[in-house]
């Protein structure tokens, strides 16, 4: 998020517009947190992982007594087009406040490591997670290796498998268990029961947290039932994969659609994301964004199997 906090400003600045940060989202709009950005108010972020404006999930927004408040404070502040950052539930309160307020104009970008938005190939973060998740199963590896053991390890994603597919397939995992598809524990305890037998001594189940069977303490616990030789272990990696230094994909994803932003704001265009599309930038409207079901690469799935033999 810095990188595109950076972008926005630097671009801002340098077509001659004034522009303000607003600290933690929603919340920071409706108690009036608002500061002029200078170029140098971006100086030295691009590495740094979270939100110098900070970040808050606001139940405040969710009324219209707040998203009064919020437009009052635009007006004082004489701000006239809003970039917000982040995901579903941005755009939703991104769409009530420009319904509510004369088309008030508001680009988004999509900041989520999910990757659950449609109308991007990425979004802005997930790359980073993905890192952080591979590196974490790098090393849970050599414990997995050493004792012979069986571990299920539980990444973020209450609705999307995409951190746990992309990841799952970087580090080679037995498995990779998702929310896009229902989960058969017999076929799955069955399956790892071949892979251990037949070649392998142990073995990394990849877990998406969302998914129809529980997270990796349920599932590693019901599969233990039905495989009770093996040694299991679970993992939760939890909010590493929210933070760290951001990889240079995240950063050149966020440099363009941050400074596309404001070049879209200028040329009239707004109640829309902003996402890159093999490698073009596009817009989709918030309520494509939030309501279509951005496609799951199945074949990936596929390919962790048949990798995984
Ligand atoms: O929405 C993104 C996400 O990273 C989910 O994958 C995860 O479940 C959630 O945020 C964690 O949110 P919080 O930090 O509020 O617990």
């Amino acid at each position: 998020m810095n990188a595109a906090i950076r972008a926005i400003v630097r671009t801002a600045i340098s077509e001659n517009l004034d522009v303000y940060g607003v600290y933690r989202g929603y919340e920071g709009l409706i108690d009036g947190e608002i500061t002029k950005m200078e170029s140098h108010s971006v100086s030295n972020i691009i590495q740094r992982g979270g939100t110098i404006l900070k970040s808050a999930r606001s139940k405040r927004f969710m009324t219209p007594e707040g998203r009064a408040r919020a437009y009052e404070n635009l007006l004082n502040n004489s701000i006239d087009a809003l970039v917000v950052i982040g995901g579903n539930g941005t755009f939703t309160g991104a769409v009530e406040f420009a319904r509510e307020y004369n088309d008030y104009p508001v680009v988004g970008l999509p900041g989520t490591i999910d990757n659950d938005l449609y109308g991007t190939d990425y979004t802005i973060g997930f790359d980073t997670a993905v890192h952080t998740v591979v590196e974490a199963v790098d090393k849970i590896r050599d414990t997995a290796t050493s004792h012979n053991r069986l571990f299920f390890i539980e990444v973020m994603g209450r609705d999307s498998g995409y951190i746990a597919l992309f990841s799952g397939v970087a580090a080679g995992a037995e498995y990779i268990i998702v929310p896009e598809t229902k989960t058969y524990l017999d076929n799955i305890a069955r399956l790892l029961k071949y892979d251990l037998r037949k070649n392998k001594t142990s073995g990394i189940v990849i877990v998406a947290e969302g998914d129809d069977q529980g997270g990796a303490s349920q599932i590693a616990e019901k599969v233990k039932e039905r495989l009770p030789e093996i040694d299991t272990r679970v993992t939760i990696l939890g909010h590493i994969q929210r933070g760290g230094t951001p990889t240079p994909n995240d950063r050149v994803l966020a440099g363009i659609l941050g400074n596309s932003s404001v070049k879209a704001l200028r040329e009239g265009h707004h109640g829309v994301m902003l996402g890159l599309v093999d490698k073009k930038v596009v817009e989709t409207t918030f309520e494509d964004a939030i309501r279509k079901k951005k496609d799951f690469y199945f074949g990936l799935l596929e390919l962790a199997r048949t990798l995984a033999i």
